[in-house]
């Protein structure tokens, strides 16, 4: 599953924010929700990032990441040509089932892993993205060509003033979404577990931890999941990174 992939643009799009871009052969399995793990070329510990997108044909994958640490901010610096290892494609992605009316929810950089959803499902889309200001939105234009797209920012300054996921309680009782695929900062999930208890719509979360190995053996990135009327310790590289959002047990 190690593979070579070289950058082909990797550019500042918000504040902080980079949309990389590497050549790369796109596995048949590989779809919305899997991760692709780093291996940066002066740090021994790789890094994860969601598979923002791929295109099959033109053998091209694009990550969205922000400047955090010292992995992230050599990353930024890459220059096209800059060949790397990759580990991918790792987790689970969202399995949607026979799903058609697809809600997809960002809050702030979990919109990176939306727009992948378009080359992975067939199926009618509505996305929903928040931020905290005009200056943060990303990937507003890659996800309108999938479907109608609404724009929250906290402070009003584009879009609809609030949360995203106010929008999505106005909207899932007038469109009736067959499934709800999220990723976001935890006060948007635990707000959008509320509204998938109440309107009764499956609703299934991509979910970040700190990773170590990224391949099932060190457990440092346990998530609490309870299932069957008891609480489990599981891995976010190997169990998820994809879970149903009533299975998670927030803090
Ligand atoms: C499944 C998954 C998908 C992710 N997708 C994205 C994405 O699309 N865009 C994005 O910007 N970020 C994403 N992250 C978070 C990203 O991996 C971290 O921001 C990044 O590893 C920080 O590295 P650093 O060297 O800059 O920070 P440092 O704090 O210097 O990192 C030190 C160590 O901690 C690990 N680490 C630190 N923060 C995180 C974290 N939040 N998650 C996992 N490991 C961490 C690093 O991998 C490294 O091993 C994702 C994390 C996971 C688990
Ligand atoms: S990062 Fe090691 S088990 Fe998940």
């Amino acid at each position: 599953m190690e593979r070579k992939i070289t950058v082909l643009s990797n550019k500042e799009i918000a504040p902080k924010i980079f949309k990389l871009t590497a050549a790369a052969k796109i596995p048949d399995k590989t779809r919305c929700g899997n991760f692709v793990h780093i291996q940066l070329k002066e740090k021994p510990l790789r890094r994860p990032f969601c598979i923002c997108d791929f295109s099959r044909e033109l053998e091209t994958l694009t990550i969205v990441y922000e400047v955090k640490g010292e992995g992230t901010k050599l990353l930024s610096g890459y220059q096209k040509g800059t060949c790397l290892d990759a580990l991918f494609p790792l987790g689970n992605g969202f399995d949607i089932k026979s799903a058609k009316k697809i809600f997809l929810v960002g809050g702030g950089l979990g919109t990176a892993v939306l727009p992948a959803a378009f080359k992975s499902y067939e199926g009618e889309f509505t996305s929903f993205i928040g931020f905290k200001s005009k200056e943060n939105i990303i990937l507003a234009e890659e996800l309108s060509l999938g479907g109608d797209l609404f724009v929250s920012t906290e402070d009003g300054s584009f879009g609809e003033k609030g949360f995203v996921t106010d929008c999505v309680k106005r909207e899932i009782s007038l469109r009736k979404p067959d499934i709800i695929l999220a990723c976001g900062p935890e006060p948007m999930l635990k707000s959008l577990q509320k509204i998938s208890c109440q309107f009764g719509t499956k609703t299934l979360v991509s979910l970040e931890e700190r990773m170590g190995c990224g391949v099932g053996a060190c457990v440092v990135c346990a998530v609490k999941i309870k299932r069957d009327g008891q609480e489990h310790n599981m891995r976010v590289c190997k169990d998820g990174p994809v879970f149903d959002i009533n299975e998670v047990v927030f803090n």
